[in-house]
């Protein structure tokens, strides 16, 4: 690979949900060998690297994010062996590899929490995990909730009860205790070992919690939205960081081209960027532009305030449309309120797929024109929206169980991606078998193959801007200047000579002189760009 030590500060990541993206073995869930066969796909996309979501050995109650063995391969996903040729292929397509990281809690399954039930109260191995009395007969320590909801206390035999800010067969870790901490490091080492350029850092803003656990005087837990106070007792607090530090150690005793990226819903980009101070996390999701509504004002602020906090401490600015966790965008902005919600919502509008796929077109374009790094999730280039209608017996999310049936989870995002083919499964796995959760039959005008053929396509439009991304000057890591234009339109400029234009007004906008349209997310209109459309110009 070339040598770019600095590769993060601009490239474009493509997440890879494995259940979902290709399943190779046979028996309906995405893996390795399925990733394999599409890394040609990934590299003609023209992304710079692919995050693959966990693949250890797990029990699979929250789709991987419980593991019970941090150096392994889950068998329903390959083998050691066969992620150390993935990892060496990636490398050969000329792109790097991101895993997951899981260290805010384990699997129940995982040996140490076994040993630490087995041991009882008082036990070096509780120590690992958050084990407390309640506070009296059946009454758990304090009133935290699970962001899946219930309660965030489970009661075990004997009496105590363990934290989990997840589903219950996640209990969480105790980062005060400094087995915790060195085993960490261990497993970054072993990754690391084994060639991969970087780790996504799984709720990152979690893993201290308040000495005392004080109660939080709040109903319900949202991820997505954590509240908006100083102090809270288990997110964003200020010991998290010094965790970051020590493995940034770790990571740059490897060279100067490994990363992390943070997974941190926090209040403000002021908060985000403490976490890329210049000796901890490289990057970290930008989830403001994330649940950014689709308006010119909201949008322009969220750039503004995510670039000047990003660069008070000198990183990269990330940008983030959709992931597994949240409504697909292309659906999102097609509803009356664009804005996203967290997992735990529970009332869906309809969506018009139409505008949402105009509105997601546009949105590509000014994502992917925005200085800094920015993470595609897969099968956005296809276009796919959000499966509302999964029948209900198929779901499998934890926050369905644990809504009591109220909340359907986010599923409904991690439906497995078509390829080729005029019916389900879409060459996702082979005909015979059933992928995991059902695709629409509708998708057949989605799939990667049918998409190739039509240069208007999705695809067609993500290939062309990273293809131009890749080649000009101005786009990438730098700086943007705005450009004067009605409030409901952005414009922007990128030097050398590049100037972006998004129309969010109800009406067409005449495009500012130019040299040449290098690319536009729909026909232009004599010469103006209609509603809720972007193009990129030479000027
Ligand atoms: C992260 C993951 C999510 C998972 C949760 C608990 O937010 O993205 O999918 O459920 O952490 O690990």
């Amino acid at each position: 690979m070339a040598v770019n030590a600095s590769w993060w500060r601009d490239a474009v990541i493509y997440e890879v949900y494995i259940r979902s993206l290709a399943d190779g073995s046979g028996d309906g869930v995405g893996d390795i060998a399925g990733i394999r066969s599409r890394l040609p796909y990934l590299r003609d996309l023209g992304v710079d690297a692919v995050w693959i979501t966990p693949w250890y050995p797990s029990p699979m109650v929250d789709g991987g994010y419980d593991v019970a063995n941090y150096r392994d391969i889950d068998p329903l996903f390959g083998t050691l062996a066969e992620a150390e040729t993935l990892i060496g292929e990636v490398h050969g397509h000329g792109m790097r590899l991101i895993v997951d990281l899981v260290p805010n809690h384990s699997s129940d399954q995982h040996p140490w929490f076994r040993e630490a039930l087995a041991a009882g109260p008082g036990s070096p191995q509780r120590a690992r995990y958050v084990f407390r009395d309640g506070n009296g007969p059946d009454q758990p320590p304090n009133d935290w909730r699970s962001v899946f909801g219930g309660p965030a206390w489970t009661q075990v035999p004997g009496g105590q009860w363990y934290l989990h800010l997840f589903a219950p067969e996640q209990p969480d870790l105790n980062w005060d205790n400094p087995q915790v901490r060195e085993e960490f490091e261990d497993i970054l080492r072993f990754w690391l070992d084994r060639g991969v350029d970087g780790f996504r850092v799984d709720v990152a803003h979690g893993l201290i919690k308040h000495p005392d656990l004080p109660d939080l005087g709040s109903a319900q837990e949202d991820m997505v939205h954590s509240p908006d106070r100083t102090d809270h007792p288990h997110w964003d607090r200020d010991g998290v960081h010094d965790i970051f530090r020590s493995w940034r150690r770790v990571a740059d005793s490897y060279g100067d081209d490994r990363m992390f990226v943070a997974e941190a819903w926090v209040s403000k980009p002021e908060r985000l960027a403490r976490y890329v101070r210049s000796d901890e996390l490289q990057t970290a999701f930008n989830f403001d532009f994330l649940r950014c509504s689709w308006a010119a004002d909201s949008l322009r602020s969220v750039v503004d305030s995510c670039l000047h906090a990003m660069h008070a401490v000198g990183a990269p600015t990330t940008w983030v449309l959709s992931n597994h966790d949240v409504t697909r965008h292309l659906t999102r902005y097609g509803r009356p309120r664009t804005r996203a919600e967290g997992p735990l919502h529970d009332i869906v509008e309809p969506a018009d797929i139409e505008l949402g796929t105009r509105r997601a077109r546009a949105a590509v374009l000014l994502m992917l024109a925005l200085p800094g790094s920015a993470y595609l999730y897969q099968g956005e280039e296809l276009g796919l929206e959000e499966v509302e209608d999964l029948p209900e017996d198929v779901l499998q999310d934890p926050t369905w169980q644990r809504s009591g049936h109220k909340v359907r989870g986010r599923d409904g995002c991690r439906v497995p991606l078509p390829w080729r083919g005029s019916r389900p499964p879409f060459g996702f796995c082979r005909e015979q078998v059933r992928p995991w959760l059902p695709q629409p039959a509708h998708w057949q005008a989605r799939t990667a193959e049918a998409e190739e053929a039509e240069p208007e396509s999705m695809w067609g439009l993500y290939r062309a801007a990273l293809r131009i991304r890749r080649a000009h000057p101005a786009l990438g890591d730098g700086t943007l200047s705005w450009v004067d234009a009605p409030a409901e339109v952005l414009v922007f400029r990128r030097e050398p000579g590049l100037l972006c234009v998004v129309n969010l007004s109800d009406t067409p906008f005449a495009l500012p002189g130019h040299e040449r349209v290098l690319l536009s997310s729909e026909q232009m209109q004599n010469g103006k760009l209609s509603t809720d459309t972007a193009a990129w110009l030479q000027v």
